[in-house]
């Protein structure tokens, strides 16, 4: 039997504000997860060790880390895309890190800076050092459905990157629907094909909401037995390397629907909507999820 508790990773301090234009100070990145850990929230994307060049607002992840406690933190992550980044995840004593690649080549190259098979063949004495480490280890796989730069993307292909990923030592697979288009079918063509091989408790949703099919998608993934979500406070973000895609699905839209469909999240859904509200007030980020809206203005 499959549980009631649903675990949100909330990707809003990575994610949600990697793609923002305008500078953000360390101190409003500090304050957002310490609003979203008062709001419960228990797994947290805190930042990432990647080029500054190219993804300029996490260039204070180190900062932000020793800020927050994140040594002590077993469930804080941080994503580092090659050994070095990894150095610095060790240095900052993170717990959990996440590599990242995509289920299709014209992603992987534009984000990575290689193909996927040369992304796996990086990671593989990535993750045994981080293993050495006792760090815990994500593997992201982007585009599980569509790419934009090389197409529609098969089931098959993404469950062969998820059994690379799951052999070199990931012990969770999140499923990136990058681009926030796809309908509930096809992201259950692709849970269904990748659960045959990695458990269902080792595969996470992360779905961005272009479309606003991110709900949507999130039930029809914990329909078939997902019990990890990515989400983003305020539905915040989007990826550099993704054009005209928008924020990840909002936590406050998730959690709403599942706290509604008996699921318990352990996230207190008021908090969690001072920690969105303090985007606006912080960095001048608003808001963007009905949840958020309809609770915070119009009643
Ligand atoms: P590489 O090929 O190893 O890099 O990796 P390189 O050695 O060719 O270096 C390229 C430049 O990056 C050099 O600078 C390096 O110094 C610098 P330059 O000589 O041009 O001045 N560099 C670094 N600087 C600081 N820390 C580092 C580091 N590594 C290289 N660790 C690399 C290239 C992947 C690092 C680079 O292309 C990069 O940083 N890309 C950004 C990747 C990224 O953060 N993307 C967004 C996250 S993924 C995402 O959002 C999708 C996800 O949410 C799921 C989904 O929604 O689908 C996870
Ligand atoms: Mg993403």
């Amino acid at each position: 039997m499959t549980s009631d508790k649903v675990t949100i990773v909330e990707v809003g301090p990575r994610d949600g504000l990697q793609a923002h234009k305008e500078p953000i100070s360390t101190e409003a990145r500090i304050g957002l997860i310490e609003r979203l850990r008062k709001a419960g929230v228990t797994r947290m994307e805190v930042g990432s060790f990647v080029s500054p060049k190219a993804v300029p607002r996490m260039a204070d992840t180190a900062e932000v880390m020793a800020a927050v406690g994140s040594a002590s933190q077993a469930d804080d992550m941080v994503l580092v895309a090659n050994a070095r980044g990894l150095d610095q995840a060790i240095a900052e004593g993170a717990r959990t890190v996440a590599v990242f690649t995509a289920a299709s080549d014209g992603f992987a190259e534009k984000n990575i800076g290689c193909t996927v098979d040369a992304s796996l063949e990086r990671f593989v004495p990535i993750v045994t050092r981080a293993r050495e480490n006792g760090i815990t280890v994500r593997g992201y796989i982007s585009t599980i459905t569509d790419c934009p730069y090389s197409g529609p993307v098969e089931p098959e292909a993404v469950v062969r990157v998820a059994n690379a990923l799951t052999e070199m030592g990931c012990g969770e697979i999140s499923l990136g629907e990058t681009l926030g288009r796809a309908t509930p079918r096809r992201i259950a063509a692709v849970i269904e094909a990748v659960a045959k091989d990695v458990p269902m408790s080792s595969i996470a949703a992360h779905f961005h909401d272009t479309y606003g099919m991110g709900v949507a998608n999130v039930w029809e993934a914990v329909r078939l037995g997902v019990r990890t979500v990515d989400a983003a406070a305020g539905g915040l973000g989007g990826c550099p390397f993704a054009p005209g895609a928008t924020g990840n699905v909002a936590t406050e839209d998730v959690i709403y629907m599942l706290h509604g469909q008996g699921y318990e999240t352990g996230i207190d859904m008021d908090a969690l909507l001072d920690a969105a509200a303090y985007c606006k007030d912080a960095m001048g980020i608003a808001p963007v999820s009905r949840v958020y809206h309809a609770i915070r203005r119009c009643i």
